[in-house]
């Protein structure tokens, strides 16, 4: 989870690492570090803290140095607690090392080869340096190795060695490396963002492979020692497009790219209004063979996953279970060769996702991912791939990977449904041209964001909060609930509306502010007999409201009126709705809200 990054080129290394510290920051923010060599005298010089990229750099700006080779790292405490020590480069001896992810044996490598008086801090990265440190006799491919034959666990490494020139090696297993090759040197990272400023050039580096980065080279090896052309991908991302353009956080960027963001996922898939996945060679009879599907998937790319559940059982009838991918390994799941695997990922790095994918490959599944993130570990395990075009996603809270998942699933749905027989083309032409409203649609919510940040002011003093809601109304607002509470730290629960009376109910005071979602006319009845059971407890309740249903409400309740599409779709308008709603209140409290606590952008632990 945490950031990683290495360069040896011709510019000046502390600003380079820093920059992308930066932009790897989404990914942990418990300290920060570098490690650079000198050009004066070839000393490798450490510097970290614990504390943001901004900390370090006010470090690094007190001191003068000329050095253009450096590694450097962004944290996100797994072994040992925040502070100086545990933060990232680990020096021991010839060694500096930076890591991202797991060592499970740790302890009974400091206890085998005997590296407890070696060691200063409390994590498992530094017993790696110590490990490596012990196996090098100046052969940095076999020390690495060496090391690499004794770790369990998953690793993203990236060493200097004292007495190398201005070379950086890195291996890996699992956790993700990315690099290239450009005008100004060559790089290393665990994400592209990274990268994005040099280049849209990059290549992934496969597992157990060692990569030398040279000032004018990159060599790739695999441990027989066989020289490995690395594979060069293109990403289509503006190189500017990982900068806030003029907005205060990420997140507000990313919730008003929406509308281009879905019109760019679904554009190329829609040919004679008809969905089209020829060109990501995906066959209709992956679709027709199956019996089943299966949606794998975390947080809110599992939350996308369950609103496909209510579209696949009300459109095509067909079984679909929706899997947490942290308990789908250990649930027995129903998988065999007549599933269809849908896994979700915006980094496509999950571990959990990745490992349920792994699980489900071995139980004769077929696999198709939605990814935002091309050439990703899930998307190369997958058997099939459909890309979001979404572009980077910084804020650690998801907004735009959700709602270009949620296109994509529109997509499969219709495709699905024609190839099966369900819809007739004009009845997915239709269904289709309804999707294609969808960024007109969005902007016009986006147009009228100052009466959700009216709304907004409201319930800032919140403690607990209810979001309530039957059939899609509930999906969405499970996806509303973890927006909320993870970036506001308001505690928010998305009931069911119709099961609150069997427990829940009993929360409800004054000072439980309720937020519904009417938007399924089917249920509209229905679910106004909740609203008022709330209401007539004393809860402040705010109606998010699809505006045709509004008028029967007037005066009555305090409403976000979302623009009308069909039912199945105003997920879309309502989503968009509810992410500025929990935007505004995380802002409103001064919340760095691109950094909630506790959190990192790419989960790479179990
Ligand atoms: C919440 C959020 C997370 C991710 C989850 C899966 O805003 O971003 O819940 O959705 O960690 O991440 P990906 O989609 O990268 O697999």
């Amino acid at each position: 989870m945490c950031g990683i990054i290495g360069y040896t080129g011709s510019e000046d290394v502390r600003e380079v690492l820093l920059d992308a510290l930066e932009l790897l920051e989404y990914r942990g923010y418990d300290s920060a570090g570098l490690a650079v060599k000198d050009a004066e005298n070839g000393e490798i010089k450490v510097r970290k803290c614990a504390g943001r990229v901004s900390d370090l750099r006010a470090i690094c700006a007190s001191e003068k140095l000329v050095s253009t080779c450096g590694i450097g790292h962004t944290r996100w405490a797994t072994h040992g607690g925040v502070n100086d020590r545990n933060a990232h480069p680990h020096q021991v001896g010839k060694v500096t090392l930076v890591h991202n992810g797991i060592i499970e044996n740790y302890q009974e490598l400091i206890a085998d080869y005997e590296l407890a008086d070696e060691l200063a801090s409390e994590t498992d990265s530094e017993v790696v340096a110590a490990l490596l440190n012990h196996f090098y006799e100046g052969n940095p491919a076999e020390a690495l190795k060496k090391t690499v034959s004794k770790l369990r666990g998953t690793f993203a490494l990236v060493v200097m060695f004292a007495d190398q020139p201005e070379i950086i090696y890195s291996t890996r297993n699992v956790s993700p490396i990315v690099a290239t090759l450009c005008d100004e040197g060559a790089m290393l990272a665990s994400d592209l963002t990274a990268l994005c400023r040099f280049t849209n050039r990059y290549f992934v580096v496969p597992e157990y492979h060692i990569l030398e980065l040279h000032k004018d080279a990159v060599i790739l090896k695999d441990f027989e020692e066989n020289t490995v052309e690395p594979e060069f991908l293109t990403v289509d991302w503006e190189l500017n497009s990982a900068g806030k353009a003029g907005y205060p956080f990420y997140m507000e960027k990313e919730i008003m790219e929406q509308p281009d963001a879905i019109a760019n996922t679904i554009g190329n898939r829609i040919k004679g209004g008809m969905p089209d996945f020829s060109k990501d060679g995906v066959p209709d009879t992956l679709f027709t063979s199956c019996e089943r599907i299966c949606i794998i998937a975390c947080g809110t790319a599992m939350h996308a996953g369950l609103v496909a559940q209510a579209l696949v059982k009300s459109i095509l009838h067909m079984h679909i279970d929706v899997e947490m991918a942290s308990e789908f390994m250990y649930s027995d799941p129903v998988i065999d060769e007549k599933t269809l695997v849908i896994a979700v990922s915006q980094s496509g790095e999950t571990i959990d996702t990745l490992e349920a994918v792994k699980y489900a490959k071995r139980r004769g599944a077929k696999c198709l991912s939605i990814i935002n993130v091309k050439g990703s570990s899930i998307a190369r395990e997958s058997d099939y791939v459909l890309y979001t075009s979404a572009g980077p996603e910084i804020a650690v809270a998801s907004t735009k990977a959700y709602t270009t998942q949620l296109s994509v699933f529109y997509l499969i749905v219709a495709r699905m449904a024609h190839s099966r027989g369900v819809f007739t083309q004009e009845e997915t032409q239709s269904f289709v041209r309804e999707l294609q409203r969808t960024p007109d649609v969005m902007r016009k919510v986006l147009e009228n964001r100052r009466d959700i940040h009216v709304v907004a002011k409201k319930i800032l003093s919140a403690k607990d909060l209810f979001m309530i809601g039957r059939g899609l109304d509930y999906s969405i607002l499970l996806e509303g609930s973890l927006k909320l509470k993870e970036v506001s730290y308001i505690h928010s629960e998305a009931y069911a509306s119709g099961e609150l009376k069997h427990g829940p109910i009993a929360l409800i005071t004054q000072d439980t502010p309720v937020v519904a979602s009417v938007t399924q006319e089917k249920l509209f009845s229905k679910e106004l007999s909740n609203i008022r059971e709330v209401k007539s407890r004393g809860a402040d309740v705010v109606i998010f409201i699809k505006e045709n249903l509004s008028a029967k409400l007037e005066g009555e309740y305090e409403m976000i009126k979302l623009p009308d599409m069909q039912d199945e779709f105003m997920v879309l308008p309502a989503s968009v709705a509810l992410q500025l709603l929990a935007y505004y209140v995380s802002s409103d409290k001064g919340f760095d809200v691109d950094k909630p606590r506790n959190l990192a952008k790419v989960v790479t632990v179990e």
